[in-house]
């Protein structure tokens, strides 16, 4: 395969110190793979600077699994982009479903996350996808394209993911059939070509929502998939690294 690949892990809420063993052997595995394929991991908050000194000097990027859009104030609880790249992130995941769901989170707010992430230095995975009952009536492109009206920063393309997350094929084991990820990863496309201008034909399009390692080559063939976001199996090694030998 010649195209460019990113494989990112989102741990969610898991994960504790002794879960770093598991990012050491992700990232040895790493090191042996294509230098087409970048490996990114995302671990909780907590674990970000003990994961970017395991991870030093090896190809496994490490990121945040959200930011707040302001850098620094009264905002209890809160950890900003400033505070991620300090701590040694290179990257930043905005606009998940499970925060737009839990934490109210509008399009909006995603994108001033975005445009402060950016401002830091991080790269960003901007999120998007649409419900199942959304798909259902045939909404599913008008859902994703006003996301991606909405979330997206405005410019710096060079630094923005793009991550199609259909909500309901999350955590569930279910995936849409390849035609469905092909149409609306061709839809993303367009959309970004019409937001960045040409830049746009370079932002990765990531897939995510129930990837693992029986069904990865399968999704990662698509022609406009560039990459995944993994969610359950980033946890084990020895479900993530199949992942990184199927880009
Ligand atoms: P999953 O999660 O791989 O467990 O479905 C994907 C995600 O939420 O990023």
């Amino acid at each position: 395969m010649t195209k460019q690949m990113l494989i990112a892990g989102n741990w969610k809420m898991n994960g504790l110190r002794d879960s770093l063993g598991e990012l050491s052997a992700i990232s040895a595995a790493a090191g042996e793979t294509d230098a087409r394929v970048e490996v990114a991991i995302a671990p909780p908050f907590t674990l970000i600077a003990a994961a970017a000194s395991v991870v030093e000097s090896s190809r496994v990027a490490i990121g945040g699994q959200d930011c707040h859009a302001k850098d620094s104030g009264a905002h209890t609880g809160c950890v900003s982009a400033v505070m991620l790249a300090d701590s040694g992130a290179s990257f930043v995941i905005v606009g998940h479903s499970e925060r737009r769901t839990d934490n109210g989170e509008t399009d909006a707010i995603v994108k001033a996350k975005a445009e402060t992430a950016l401002s830091a230095g991080l790269r960003v995975i901007v999120c998007v996808g649409e419900t199942e009952s959304e798909r259902d009536e045939g909404r599913a492109e008008d859902v994703v394209g006003r996301q991606l009206r909405g979330s997206l920063p405005t410019a710096r393309a060079e630094h923005v993911v793009v991550a199609y997350e259909p909500v309901w094929a999350i955590g569930t084991g279910r995936t849409p059939s390849v035609e469905d990820v092909d149409a609306m990863h061709n839809f993303i496309r367009a959309q970004l070509r019409a937001h960045f201008g040409e830049t746009g034909g370079d932002v990765l399009i990531l897939y995510g929502g129930s990837v693992k390692p029986s069904n990865a080559s399968e999704l990662l063939g698509i022609a406009e998939v560039g990459g995944a976001l993994v969610g359950g199996a980033s946890l084990k090694a020895s479900d993530f690294i199949p992942i990184i030998a199927a880009a």
